[in-house]
């Protein structure tokens, strides 16, 4: 298992969270940031920038697929509560989004950090909850800090506040890491909590 550990190099996993306008306007930053430092991630990128609508096109349309499916997901959260989908057609609905979206995002400063450490990305989304704060689970951050739902996002044409972003896979992490930061802008640096998280007590064996 250690060697596992030692051999892949989980340990320098990474991905990339922005704390949203909302977020950021509400003063949750410190909160966010706590939680992911309390479960053991590193810190080795962080800055605070207002987006430009360039910036959140591209970085929501890194996967040519994410309009349509963004777009069933939509859909299908209207059907499973028996409801009628504003937009029927997954494209149509995946686009408005992504257009009340790029809205959202410029709409005032974000935080964007790089985050490391062991199954990065799988822990993050944990931490982070389900897409629509309506559903996320209690103590995730979505769920504890967002009372918003699709159906009054809808109803107000813009798009669902959830506070933060969280890169939804490793291939994701990787493009959306190179888009927010240079490579000078991200630090290697040991921590010194490494040293327990990461331990093999190789040292002790056979003692
Ligand atoms: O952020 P996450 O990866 O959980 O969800 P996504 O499906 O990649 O969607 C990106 C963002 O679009 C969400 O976090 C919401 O802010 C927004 N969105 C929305 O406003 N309405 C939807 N039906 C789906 C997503
Ligand atoms: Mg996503």
């Amino acid at each position: 298992m250690n060697t596992l550990i030692k051999e892949t190099g989980h340990r320098n996993e990474r991905t990339l969270v922005i704390v949203k306008p909302d977020g950021v306007q509400r003063g949750l930053t410190g909160e966010v940031i706590k939680r992911f430092e309390r479960v053991g991630l590193k810190i080795v990128g962080l800055k605070l920038i207002v987006p430009t609508k360039e910036m959140v096109g591209k970085h929501y349309t890194t996967d040519p697929e994410w309009i349509r499916k963004t777009g069933e997901k939509n859909i299908k959260s209207f059907v499973d509560k028996g409801v009628q989908p504003p937009i029927n057609d997954p494209v149509t609905a995946g686009q408005s989004i992504l257009n009340t979206l790029v809205a959202y995002m410029t709409s005032g400063p974000v935080i964007a950090m790089i985050l490391q450490g062991a199954n990065a990305v799988k822990i993050v989304r944990k931490l982070t909850g389900g897409t629509e704060p309506i559903l996320s689970d209690v103590g995730t951050i979505r769920g504890d800090f967002v009372i918003d739902s699709y159906e009054m996002a809808d109803a107000q044409g813009r798009a669902v506040r959830n506070v933060i972003h969280a890169s939804g896979n490793i291939d994701e992490a990787q493009s959306e890491i190179s888009q927010w930061f240079n490579s000078n802008e991200i630090v290697e640096y040991n921590a010194i909590h490494e040293q327990i998280l990461y331990r093999d007590f190789s040292d002790l064996l056979g003692k």
